[in-house]
Formats: structure tokens, C-alpha cells, sequence
């Protein structure tokens, strides 16, 4: 082997490839050599060198720039990737550096391949000054060309900080690898003398507060091997890029599998909780699912899974949160996952159970109206196959952000617990019923020709009204039926979502 590759493959040296790994932490290239198929990695760039001649850069020898990048297969499909090595330089990021990765970008959007970015970076190589700042500007220019071309996946296995956090959040999904991965866009010392708040790397920007307090990151890893391993996962259900579908999985469950224990699911008090997972996993292939953003905006499940082996995007109301109630951040979280299945060409499965828009001044001054807005504008945007499942309650404004017919739904299917209206019972009897003396009766008349799907059905919202067990054959149906859809929208530089 040439001397220089070997001093390259050395890294930063044994002292630091040891600490790497007492933090519990695998090198980039392990981390490489986990994600891709085995002996798949071709390496570029091996030998590309800094030019940096401030203080006293130019003798430095930095190996592979601090960034390992190349190509290799994940299920036998391409995939390129990069992967910071925290071990030179602290895998902080100078111009070669930003090059060695916008290369990989490029060739992953010409060849319609995904891209992985596997992160572990100090940020801007101080040394470089601009150099490092315009590096990063040409990798944020990058992800926004290849968004909703490729899917691109970042994992932040170490810090990410300062302005280095905007590529990931850049691109479609990001995970985090607990107590090891950290992002802020300024650490605790400066939010100490800015804010005077005290507070910890991990409280500011650790996995868990990203994945369940600020909803930047979109899944949660145990460790390294975990984080690469779940990757490989949520590309299984991902076409390669907007043109291609995505993989037909063989699963072995049968597409016209009924299900009783659906009959009985619902409680018979409409107040009550049930849980939408036993829905979800009683209807997809083998019960398996793969969620994305589980512990953020828990009022609503966003999620991938197969029927009859084909890849659905699942949006479902959950009664055991909130009472399935929308919110500012169940709108942003299923609003930005509706546009990533529709970019995609992934049909959406929308489980409806809603009672409205959560009332009150937090939601209001925090903009409910905007937000809400980015769920009825993404539905009615998606050109995929989109299927409505209303399993109970679909009220008002909620009904439509749910994807009703209206906004573009091509099959409504509903339990007859459904109860499709503009609010719900008791809300109704309180305005128009108010005066009158026999509210009760009242009530229960509205709650019998109003609470239920048999308004809307009459008028050809709702296609079909099914008994619950069948719901799993139906729905399949529905895909198949919708396999050949094809709808354009007029041609536009690009339409103005509510952000
Ligand atoms: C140059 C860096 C570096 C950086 C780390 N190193 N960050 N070198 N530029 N940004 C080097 C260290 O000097 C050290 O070199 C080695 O990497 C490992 O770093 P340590 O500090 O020893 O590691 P650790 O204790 O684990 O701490 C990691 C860290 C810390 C928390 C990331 O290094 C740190 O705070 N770095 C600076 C973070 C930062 O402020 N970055 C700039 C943000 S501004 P030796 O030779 O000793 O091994 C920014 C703007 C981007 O990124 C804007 C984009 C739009």
C-alpha cells in the first residue's frame, strides 16, 4: 500500500482514534464500513489536501481533510455518503473539506441516488475563516437543489454546532445518537452570558431534546451501530429518488387478511381513548411500522410502513394524546412528512379520529392559524395517491386538514362509528339548542343524524362505509385501484407555503 494512504488511513493518530472510541464513538470510517454493504465503500478523494496558510496551517497534514466520502450499496442499491472524522482537526470543516462533501452531493443528485452525511464536527475550521464559512454555504446551496430529488439523511453522531447545524436541517431526516450527538446553534457558555440561563450541552441540544422538545431531529439512536443499522432501515422504505418507486417488498401477509378484534376496538363512549397504533399495526404487513418524530407532537403518528409490500406514509389522529386534538406542532411535524411522501411518490394513508384544532391563547399567539394552514396547503398540494380513513371523529376545520375529499382525497372510507360534522355534539347543542327546553332531545337528534358518516356519505364525501374488520382488504384495494393516478397541477416557479 502507498505510505500516504496509510498515514491517511491512520486518521488523527492512535491517542485520538482511542479517545474516539472511550467516548463511546466509532471512527468515520467504521461508521462507513457499518452502513454500507459489506466491501461496497469506494473512497474519493483519499488524497485531497488543505490550502490553508494561516497560522501555520500549511505544515499540517490533516488526513482525508477531516471527511471520509465516496459511494457504496445499502440492499444492493447506491448510496453515497460522507462521514467527519472527529479524530483530525476535531472533523472541523475547511474549504476542502466543504468540497470533498459537495462533490458527493453532486454526484448523489446526477445519478439519483440518496445521500448520507454522517456528522461529527467541531463546525467551521477557525483557521480557514471564510474559506470554512463559504464551504458551508455551498453544502447549504447543495441540500436545497437535492431536496425532493434524493432523499438525504443526516446523523449527528457527535457535536454539530454554530451554523454547521443548517445542512442537516436542511435536508429530509435527521437522527441523533443519545448522549454522544449534540446541536445548538451556540453552546452553553454563550447562552449563559447572553440569556444568563444555566444549562447543560445536553439539555441544550442533546438527542432526546431535539427529538421530544424541539422537534428538529426525527429519530433517536442507543449508539452508533443502532443510528447506521436504523438508516439502512428507513431507506428500505425510500425509492432511490423522485422518479423511481420505491422498493416492493415481498412481506408474506396476506393482503386479504381481516381483522374482528377492529369490530370492537372503538369504546362505546366516543369521549374515550383508544390507542391508533393497535389501528396502524392491525392494518399494515405484519404489524411492522417504522415511526418517524415518536416522541414529538405525540397527538399525531407520522409513520412508513408496507401494504401488500408497498411503502404508505401513514398520518393518523392519536385519541390517547390530546384527545387526537391538532396543534401547532402536529401540523409542522405531519405537514413537513405529507410533503416528503409526496415528493417521494408514496401514497398517504390518513387515519382520522379529530376533534378539532386545540383552542386557546398559546396556540393563537403561537400562530395555530399559520401552522394549521401548512397541513391543508401540503394535502391539497400532494399529487400522490391520498386515502382518508375516518375510524370516528372528523369536526370542522380538522375534518379538512385531515385530508377530506375536498382537499384531493381519491377514496374516503369511513367505520360507521364515524362522526363526520362540523362540531362536535355538545358544542352544537350549546349554540343552537341553547334556548330551547328540551335540549337533551335536542341533542341526542343531532347526535343521531349528525354524528355519524351517513351525512357525508349522502353526499358522495365518503365513498364507502365499511365494517371495520375489512379495513386492511380495502384499503390495498384502494392502492391498487390508484397505482395508475396521474394528477398536474398549473406550472409555477414554486407555490408559497404558510411557514
Ligand atoms: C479548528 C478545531 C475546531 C474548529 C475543534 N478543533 N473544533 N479546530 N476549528 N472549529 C480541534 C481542537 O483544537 C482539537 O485539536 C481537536 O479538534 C479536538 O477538539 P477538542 O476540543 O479537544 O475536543 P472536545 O473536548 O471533545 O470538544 C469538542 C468541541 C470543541 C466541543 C466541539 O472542540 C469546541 O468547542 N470546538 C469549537 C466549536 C466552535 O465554536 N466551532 C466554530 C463554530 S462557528 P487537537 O489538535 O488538540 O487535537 C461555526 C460557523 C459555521 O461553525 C457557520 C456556517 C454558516
Amino acid at each position: 500500500m502507498l505510505k500516504k494512504a496509510e498515514v491517511i488511513l491512520a486518521a488523527g493518530g492512535e491517542k485520538r482514534v482511542a479517545k474516539q472510541h472511550e467516548s463511546g464513538k466509532m471512527t468515520a470510517r467504521e461508521r462507513i464500513a457499518a452502513l454500507l454493504d459489506e466491501g461496497s465503500f469506494v473512497e474519493l478523494d483519499r488524497f485531497v489536501r488543505h490550502r490553508c496558510y494561516n497560522f501555520g496551517q500549511e505544515k499540517k497534514e490533516l488526513p482525508g481533510e477531516g471527511v471520509t466520502t465516496g459511494y457504496g450499496t445499502i440492499d444492493g442499491r447506491l448510496v453515497y455518503v460522507f462521514a467527519q472524522d472527529f479524530t483530525v482537526e476535531g472533523g472541523s470543516l475547511g474549504e476542502m473539506h466543504a468540497a470533498k462533501i459537495v462533490k458527493v452531493q453532486r454526484l448523489a443528485l446526477k445519478m439519483g441516488a440518496p445521500l448520507v452525511g454522517l456528522n461529527d464536527s467541531g463546525g467551521a475550521r477557525i483557521q480557514e475563516a471564510i474559506d470554512a464559512l463559504a464551504g458551508y454555504g455551498k453544502i447549504f446551496f447543495e441540500n436545497t437543489i437535492a431536496s425532493g430529488v434524493v432523499p438525504q439523511i443526516s446523523a449527528i453522531m457527535g457535536p454539530s454546532a454554530g451554523g454547521a447545524v443548517y445542512s442537516p436541517a436542511l435536508t429530509d431526516f435527521i437522527y441523533m445518537v443519545k448522549n454522544t450527538s449534540k446541536m445548538f446553534i451556540t453552546g452553553p457558555a454563550v447562552v449563559k452570558s447572553v440569556t444568563g440561563e444555566d444549562v447543560t450541552q445536553e439539555q441544550l441540544g442533546g438527542a432526546m431534546t431535539h427529538n421530544s422538545t424541539s422537534g428538529v431531529a426525527h429519530f433517536a439512536a442507543e449508539n452508533d451501530e443502532d443510528c447506521l443499522q436504523q438508516i439502512r432501515y428507513l431507506l428500505s422504505f425510500l425509492p432511490s429518488n423522485n422518479v423511481e418507486g420505491a422498493p416492493i417488498v415481498e412481506t408474506g401477509d396476506d393482503p386479504m387478511r381481516t381483522d374482528d378484534s377492529l369490530n370492537t376496538l372503538l369504546p362505546d363512549n366516543s369521549n374515550q381513548a383508544y390507542d391508533m397504533y393497535d389501528v396502524i399495526k392491525s392494518i399494515v404487513d405484519n404489524g411492522e411500522f417504522y415511526e418517524n418524530q415518536k416522541y414529538w407532537a405525540t397527538n399525531i403518528i407520522t409513520c412508513f410502513a408496507r401494504m401488500d409490500g408497498q411503502t404508505v406514509g401513514i398520518i393518523a389522529n392519536q385519541p390517547k394524546v390530546m384527545a387526537g386534538c391538532l396543534d401547532i406542532n402536529a401540523s409542522d411535524k405531519s405537514a413537513r412528512f405529507i410533503r416528503f411522501c409526496d415528493a417521494f411518490g408514496i401514497p398517504l394513508l390518513n387515519l382520522v379520529d379529530v376533534p378539532g384544532f386545540l383552542p386557546g391563547c398559546n396556540q393563537e399567539y403561537g400562530g395555530i392559524i399559520r401552522h394549521g394552514a401548512k397541513m391543508l396547503y401540503a394535502y391539497s398540494e400532494a399529487t400522490v395517491p391520498k386515502i382518508t380513513l375516518v375510524t370516528r371523529k372528523a369536526y370542522g376545520g380538522s375534518y379538512l386538514a385531515m385530508c377530506s375529499q375536498d382537499l384531493g382525497a381519491d377514496q374516503v372510507i369511513a367505520w360507521p362509528t364515524a362522526e363526520i360534522a362540523v362540531m362536535g355534539p355538545a358544542g352544537a347543542a350549546n349554540i343552537i339548542f341553547r334556548k330551547d327546553p328540551d335540549v337533551e332531545a335536542k341533542t341526542k337528534e343531532y347526535i343521531d343524524n349528525f354524528a355519524t358518516p351517513y351525512q357525508a356519505a349522502m353526499r358522495g364525501m365518503v365513498d364507502m362505509v365499511i365494517e371495520p374488520k375489512n379495513t386492511r382488504p380495502t384499503i390495498i384495494n384502494a392502492l391498487q385501484m390508484l397505482e395508475s393516478k396521474r394528477e398536474t397541477r398549473p406550472a409555477k416557479r414554486h407555490g408559497n407555503i404558510p411557514l
